[in-house]
């Protein structure tokens, strides 16, 4: 027992599952700052705000992941290299157009969202609620932030108003 009373052991896929989702975070990070610098368009001031208010977001939970980690007394990954290898989230290159660059930021919610469910998963098998409080809470976040992505997708109003 640690002195949060659960086993040790039994964290350790916990933690591996909360660095997969820290590596996955990161390179969605980077991603995001790439759409914030390249975006082009009429669609420019919307999105680099956007991408900005996403890309914040995103830095305050690696944090709070990493330190989630560190408070199950073990450490998170640091290394851009480890983050890259451990990643479901590949790094975007050469994107230009607006609602490619939204595509591509659903896409990787969705690989966010799967390592998400399976922090919850490992967690739910340890008893470390503590996990599955914070997780769960980004999850719901997430999921509403994909809603506004698709929405601003669709093209319903606009094809219903031709
Ligand atoms: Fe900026």
């Amino acid at each position: 027992m640690n002195y949060l009373g659960i086993h040790k052991d039994n964290l350790a896929p916990v933690v591996s599952e909360l660095n997969t989702l820290l590596a996955n975070y990161q390179v969605y990070y980077q991603n995001l700052r790439s759409f914030h610098w390249h975006i082009e368009g009429q669609n420019f001031f919307e999105l680099h705000e956007i991408f900005e208010d996403l890309y914040n977001d995103a830095k305050v939970k690696i944090d709070e992941i990493a330190e989630r980690v560190l408070t199950l007394r073990h450490y998170p990954m640091s290394n851009l290299a480890d983050y890259l290898d451990h990643s479901d989230i590949r790094e975007s290159r050469s994107l230009v157009a607006d609602d490619e660059m939204i595509k591509v930021t659903l896409e990787n919610h969705q690989k966010i969202i799967q390592a998400m469910r399976r922090v919850i998963d490992a967690a739910d098998a340890a008893g470390d609620e503590g996990t599955i409080d914070m997780v769960g809470g980004f999850l719901a976040d997430i999921e509403k932030r994909s809603w506004m992505l698709d929405a601003w997708r669709s093209k319903k109003f606009a094809s219903a108003m031709m």
